[in-house]
């Protein structure tokens, strides 16, 4: 059956290229994730707001080396684009941002990100989702990106807003974390969308 209207984002739009280095600012950098993560990967998550917020935890730098390694795959499978945000002087790993459930015909995606705690409190994740939602508005064409956390989730909230996301409303008992059903908070922006800055 011929489909009636052409994907928003052609195949091998993201396996057909360098998985990028997206400049933050003049101090952070998202570069893709490299095997030698694993060990701070695994000591971040330690951090009982990571697990909770993310209802999993790292026992030993294999387990998360291989978390490592699903996230680069998804690159080639153009189904999730995963960087890790970095200091880009010294290398020093701050935290992680991803785009998850890519869908190449709507041009959509789900944004994910965590901060190590040291790293919190400066406003580095809002400023990396500002950058890597115009690498994927402006370099490969996504049309919306949807950003989800749990309505007790303040801190998230605040990253949703300071990166001009718009609210959209609360999808009611959507997750599951270790205290039960959490209402989520539904956030968006879209191409043409301004962003801060
Ligand atoms: C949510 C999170 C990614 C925000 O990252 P960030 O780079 O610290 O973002 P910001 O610096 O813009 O801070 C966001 C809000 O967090 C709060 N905050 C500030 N300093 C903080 C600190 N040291 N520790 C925790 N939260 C802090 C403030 O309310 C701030 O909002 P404000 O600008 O109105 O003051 C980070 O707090 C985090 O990793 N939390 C644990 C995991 C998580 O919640 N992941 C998201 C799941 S949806």
């Amino acid at each position: 059956m011929p489909i009636l209207v052409e994907p928003s984002i052609p195949e091998g739009s993201l396996f057909g290229i360098e998985q990028p280095v997206i400049e933050v600012s003049r101090s952070v950098s998202l570069r893709p994730w490299v095997n030698g993560d694993a060990a701070a990967v695994m000591e971040f998550f330690q951090d009982p707001l990571i697990q909770r917020w993310h209802v999993k935890r790292a026992d030993s730098i294999e387990e998360a080396a291989g978390w490592i390694g699903g996230w680069q795959s998804e690159w080639l499978k153009e189904s999730g684009a995963h960087w890790a945000v970095v200091d880009s002087g010294s290398d020093r790993l701050l935290g992680r941002i991803a785009l998850k459930n890519i869908d190449l015909y709507d041009g959509t995606a789900d944004l994910a990100y965590w901060m190590a705690a040291s790293a919190r409190g400066y406003g580095v994740c809002p400023n990396s989702v500002v950058a890597l939602a115009r690498w994927a508005f402006d370099e490969v064409a996504f049309n919306r990106l949807e950003l989800e956390h749990s309505v007790d989730n303040a801190a998230s909230c605040r990253v949703a807003d300071k990166a001009g996301f718009q609210t959209e409303g609360i999808r009611r008992g959507s997750a599951r974390h270790a205290d039960g059903w959490h209402d989520m908070h539904v956030h968006s922006l879209l191409r043409g969308d301004s962003t801060p800055g």
